[in-house]
């Protein structure tokens, strides 16, 4: 297993370019399963749950190719398994994904329960539930969700009790080629789902309201083909701009967008930052100061999102004062704040809430990553130790950060992989 090896101390200085976002190009790619014609994606990042999800479409009969410019050509016409084995699905939860353009495309699908981030319990229920609206009959049995809807799908009134980001962009997928109309009512209004259904409508998909709360799917006979450049990154972004408030640097991310980052931006400035944008990069300017703590409640779209929570912690680790993080998405998503305290981080913990207790410095120590966005602030931390932390586990880091040792690299810090 590889490890990071990361020496803090430098402040990070330069440019890096923000990659394609993980979470638009996940549903993109398994919405090509709904057109038989060819379809090219580009700004994809080089992660290994994109490998997953081309390794998922590859082994139900669809033909990939990857060409240079991080583009991939998927075309999924005579398709002859719809089917998602447990082997791949454990190791990426937003495998769940294929299920609803099965169904609709194919009138089966057999998809294994998924496994992912140790992140709460995450059940799918959500999914199956609209999926059973929409006319599909659903059993689970022996870690299998076995779908079948013989005529096809039909629209259907679909009101979400909670906001599910991958539940909105599966029944959306589902519904494009359901008969009649489909409402979406408390839909996620994350800017993934709506790059997701900007694609499909350049597929010929009928799709109104994405973005907001309430989305109309009116049902069409069939999907074309076309070329899509996928959304950038903004938790990568993000992460970027707290690692330079954490080292008191400078730095401009390029290729990225600021209205998708909003909340984020917010927090930053209220911890010190000098931030500027412009249509495709964001600056941040510390100034060489220490970071002020922040309060962080997480919320969905277009509150704080909890995927940057963990990265937050680590800036509140070494900032001045005291900062509360209340994380309301996911239960069980605080494990980073056991391996920062070995690093020397004042943190309490009870319920969903986090008091961190900002302090001068963090000393260097072995830790190991649990999930993706908890290595993010692992590496974070590092960069910012006295000494040299050694990061366990960065195959979590590889699911979702394109390139992290080289980006960072770049901008001063020194980092290096080492194979265990
Ligand atoms: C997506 C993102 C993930 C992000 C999360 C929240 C992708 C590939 N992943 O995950 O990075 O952290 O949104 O912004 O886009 N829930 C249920 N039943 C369900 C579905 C969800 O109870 O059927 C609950 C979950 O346990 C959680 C909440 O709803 O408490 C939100 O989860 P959800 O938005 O579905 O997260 P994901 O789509 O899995």
């Amino acid at each position: 297993m590889d490890k990071h090896l990361i020496t803090g101390g430098a402040p990070l200085e330069g440019d890096v370019r923000i990659s394609g976002a993980k979470n638009s190009v996940l549903p993109i790619l398994a919405g090509c399963l709904l057109t038989d014609e060819s379809v090219v994606i580009k700004n994809v990042p080089h992660l290994n749950d994109v490998t997953t999800m081309m390794k998922l479409l590859g082994q139900m009969g669809a033909n990939l190719t990857v060409s240079e410019g991080l583009t991939i050509e998927v075309e999924a016409r005579g398709l002859n398994q719809p089917y998602a084995p447990y082997e791949l699905v454990r190791t990426m939860r937003a495998s769940i994904l294929v299920l609803g353009p099965l169904v609709a495309k194919y009138g089966h699908a057999t998809v294994s329960l998924p496994g992912g981030c140790a992140i709460g319990p995450r059940p799918v229920d959500f999914h199956v539930e609209g999926l059973r609206k929409m006319g599909a009959e659903i059993t689970v049995e022996g870690g299998y969700i076995q779908a079948v809807a013989k005529n096809g799908l039909k629209g259907a009134n679909i009101n979400f009790d909670i906001v599910s980001v991958t539940g909105t962009e599966n029944l959306m997928m589902a519904a494009v080629l359901a008969k009649g109309k489909t409402i979406i009512e408390n839909a996620a209004r994350e800017p993934e789902v709506q790059d997701l259904g900007n694609f499909l409508n350049m597929l010929g998909a009928n799709i109104q309201g994405h973005g907001t709360s309430t989305i109309v799917i009116e049902g069409v006979k069939s999907l074309k083909g076309g070329t899509y450049t996928v959304l950038p990154d903004r938790v990568e972004t993000g992460t970027y701009l707290v690692a330079a408030a954490m080292t008191g640097g400078r730095i401009v991310a390029k290729a990225t967008r600021a209205n998708i980052l909003t909340s984020v931006l917010e927090k930053l400035e209220e911890a010190g930052a000098h931030i500027a944008t412009g249509e495709d990069w964001v600056s941040l300017d510390m100034r060489g100061n220490r970071p002020k703590a922040v309060d962080i409640y997480t919320s969905p779209f277009p509150g704080f999102p909890t995927d940057m929570q963990a990265q937050f912690m680590a800036l509140n680790t070494v900032a001045i004062g005291k900062g509360i993080l209340t994380e309301t998405v996911f239960e069980n998503r605080f494990m980073h704040a056991h391996e920062l305290r070995r690093m020397g981080a004042n943190i309490q913990l009870n319920g969903n809430t986090a008091i961190i207790e900002g302090v001068p410095h963090l000393t260097a120590a072995p830790v190991m990553a649990t999930d993706l966005r908890a290595s993010a602030s692992l590496v974070l931390a590092g960069l910012v130790a006295k000494g040299t932390t050694t990061v366990d586990r960065i195959y979590h880091i590889d699911r979702g950060y394109e390139c992290i040792e080289e980006k960072l690299a770049q901008l001063g810090a020194t980092i290096k992989r080492v194979a265990a």
